[in-house]
């Protein structure tokens, strides 16, 4: 059914255009990762700084081995998680052709292969990988339907895959000598990766080594207070659970059965929905601080950040 479109999608790729596509976590916009003019225009379109670098996407762990070196920690991981919410850092080889303007001429590159067919079949008939971000502009939330598209990005063509069955980003992970370090909490847990390999020792890496860290980020424009135990006035709600909250305005709730899943596949669709009402702002219900909930939490974080400022 999407053939005709994954079609185009090849053809647009080929002649240097963008196309937004769908992925198990969210909706990336890509480019040929070759192409220095197609990853300068990612950078233009998004309005997103040079120095954060991209994803590259690839069709399976053959196409990756042309370009990278990899660690015998690096195979573990990737034979485990990919095609997955794992996004590697992993070194380029001197054959690589990569542009070095998708990692800003840093020799280390993000690379991911995702669980998603539309993805995979568009991937496994081009001979280049797909640099992609996430499809929306820069500093604002990651985008898991097309109906959530940004005005600023409807020209640019696209395959609607549905909604991402993840909803939340990969997670961004570097193999150390014992273990790992996690650049960007996602979609793969911490606890995941400790089920597999409970030998491995995890840090989260709290600088900016990731720039999808900066602070102010994955946010939606309306103010939003994070961890409320009341809310205001003319506030929406975005709930977790049974509680004693309500809004006046609109409530929605990212899980009543309090799963950690369900809320964040729900996660930027509701924040869509209450950042679109007639609302002063939006009350976050606090969610556990744990499995997916720690990547929960980061985002609203990052989203909260500056209009905490202003309670
Ligand atoms: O799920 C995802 O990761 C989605 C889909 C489309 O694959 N992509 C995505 O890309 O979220 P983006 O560009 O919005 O976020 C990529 C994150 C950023 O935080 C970036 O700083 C980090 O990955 N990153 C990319 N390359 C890196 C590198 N070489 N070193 C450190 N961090 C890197
Ligand atoms: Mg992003």
């Amino acid at each position: 059914m999407h053939q005709k479109n994954i079609e185009e999608a090849k053809k647009r790729l080929f002649s240097g255009e963008l196309v937004i596509f769908p992925t198990e976590t969210v909706y990336g916009i890509g480019g040929n990762a070759n192409n220095h003019k197609s990853i300068e225009l990612i950078y233009k379109t998004k309005n997103r700084p040079i120095n954060n670098p991209l994803i590259c996407h690839f069709a399976n762990i053959r196409e990756i081995e042309k370009n990278f070196v990899l660690k015998d920690k690096d195979y573990e991981l990737a034979n485990t998680f990919w095609p997955g919410p794992l996004t590697l850092i992993l070194e380029k080889n001197k054959q690589s052709l990569i542009s070095p303007l998708l990692s800003n001429n840093k020799n280390h590159v993000g690379c991911r292969i995702p669980n998603n067919e539309i993805s995979l079949s568009l991937l496994s008939i081009l001979d280049f990988p797909i640099a992609a971000p996430s499809a929306n502009i820069a500093t604002r939330t990651s985008i898991t339907s097309i109906k959530d598209l940004d005005n600023k990005l409807k020209e640019i063509f696209y395959i609607d895959g549905g909604s991402s069955v993840l909803g939340l980003e990969s997670t961004v992970v570097q193999t150390s000598k014992n273990g790992c370090k996690i650049l960007r909490l996602g979609s793969l847990t911490i606890e995941d990766i400790k089920i597999k390999f409970p030998k491995y020792e995890i840090s989260i890496e709290q600088s900016n080594v990731s720039p999808g860290n900066q602070l102010k980020h994955y946010s939606p424009i309306k103010p939003i207070r994070i961890n409320v135990d009341f809310v205001k006035k003319n506030e929406a709600l975005l709930n977790f659970g049974i509680n004693e909250l309500t809004s006046d305005i609109k409530s929605l709730n990212l899980s009543i059965e309090e799963n950690l899943s369900d809320a964040s596949y729900n996660f930027y669709n509701y924040l869509n929905i209450l950042d679109s009402i007639n609302c002063s702002g939006i009350a976050v219900a606090p969610i556990p601080d744990q499995g997916l909930g720690k990547t929960i939490n980061d985002r609203l974080r990052r989203a909260s950040y500056k209009d905490e400022q202003n309670i």
